[in-house]
C-alpha cells in the first residue's frame, strides 16, 4: 500500500471534514436518533455523505434493505428532483416509519417505491414487481450478508452500462482483513469471498472506501 509521506488519514481529519460539511439535514439526524435506541443498524453518517455525493446525476436507483430510510433518503437528496428509487425490505413496520422521515424531508411520495418482500424473492418475482424492472443507475445494497452475491446477480441484467454498485459492511469491523478476530458462524467469510469476488470480477471496475464499515464501489462496465 502506498501513502503520501506516510499519511494516513487519522480521526482528527475525519472530524474536520464533518465540521466543515454541510449542516446534517434534519430528517437524517432524526432518524439517527431513532434508530440507536431502537436497535436498527444504519448506514454510518461519513458513508451516507458519500452516498448522496454518488447519487448525483442518477435518476433509478434500487436499494436492498431500506430500514429506516437513512441511505435511502441520503440517495433521494443527491439524485436530480425527478430521480426514483426502489427500495426493497420485508419489515414494514420500519419502511413505514421511513415514510414518514422521506415526507418530512419533502421527497414526495411517488419518487420512492417500497417493496416489501424479501429481495430475491422480490426480484424473482419481476412481472409483479414492476417498481424493480430497471433498468438502474445505481444499486445500493445492505441487507443480509450471506445475499450479497446472488443480490448482484439479480441486479446486474437491470444495470444500466456506466451503472454503479454499492455495498455497504465490506470490511465488517476489521474481521474481513483479520485485523480483528471473527467469531463461529458470523459473516466474515461470506464477505472476504464477496469483496475478493466483486473486486476482480471483469464486469466491473471496483475498489473498497475504507469509510464507516466499508463501501464497495463497482462501476459496472456494461
Ligand atoms: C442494515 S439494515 C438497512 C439499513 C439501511 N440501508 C440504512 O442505512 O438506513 C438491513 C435491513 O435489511 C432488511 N432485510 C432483511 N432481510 C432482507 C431481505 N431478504 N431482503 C431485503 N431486505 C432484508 C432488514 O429488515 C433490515 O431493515
Amino acid at each position: 500500500m502506498t501513502t503520501r509521506g506516510g499519511f494516513v488519514p487519522s480521526v482528527v481529519d475525519r472530524a474536520w471534514i464533518e465540521s466543515a460539511a454541510a449542516p446534517l439535514h434534519p430528517a437524517l439526524a432524526e432518524i439517527e436518533a431513532a434508530a440507536g435506541p431502537d436497535g436498527i443498524p444504519i448506514l454510518d453518517r461519513e458513508a451516507g455523505r458519500v452516498l448522496t455525493a454518488l447519487a448525483a446525476g442518477r435518476r433509478r436507483i434500487v436499494e436492498v434493505g431500506t430500514a429506516f430510510g437513512y441511505s435511502t433518503l441520503c440517495m433521494a437528496l443527491g439524485q436530480p428532483t425527478d430521480g426514483t428509487i426502489a427500495t426493497i425490505d420485508p419489515d414494514r413496520s420500519r419502511t413505514d416509519r421511513a415514510r414518514g422521515w422521506w415526507r418530512q424531508a419533502g421527497i414526495p411520495d411517488g419518487r420512492i417505491a417500497v417493496v416489501n418482500r424479501p429481495a430475491l424473492v422480490a426480484f424473482a418475482a419481476a412481472a409483479g414487481e414492476p417498481a424493480l424492472a430497471g433498468p438502474f443507475d445505481l444499486a445500493f445494497i445492505d441487507a443480509l450478508k450471506n445475499e450479497y452475491a446472488a443480490y448482484v446477480e439479480a441486479i446486474v441484467p437491470r444495470l444500466a452500462p456506466g451503472a454503479l454498485v454499492i455495498a455497504d459492511n465490506v470490511l465488517w469491523a476489521g474481521r474481513v482483513s483479520g485485523e480483528r478476530p471473527s467469531g463461529p458462524g458470523d459473516a466474515t467469510d461470506v464477505l472476504r469471498a464477496f469483496d475478493s469476488a466483486i473486486l476482480r470480477d471483469p464486469r466491473f471496475t471496483a475498489t473498497i472506501l475504507p469509510i464507516g464499515d466499508g463501501l464497495l464501489l463497482a462501476g459496472f462496465r456494461g
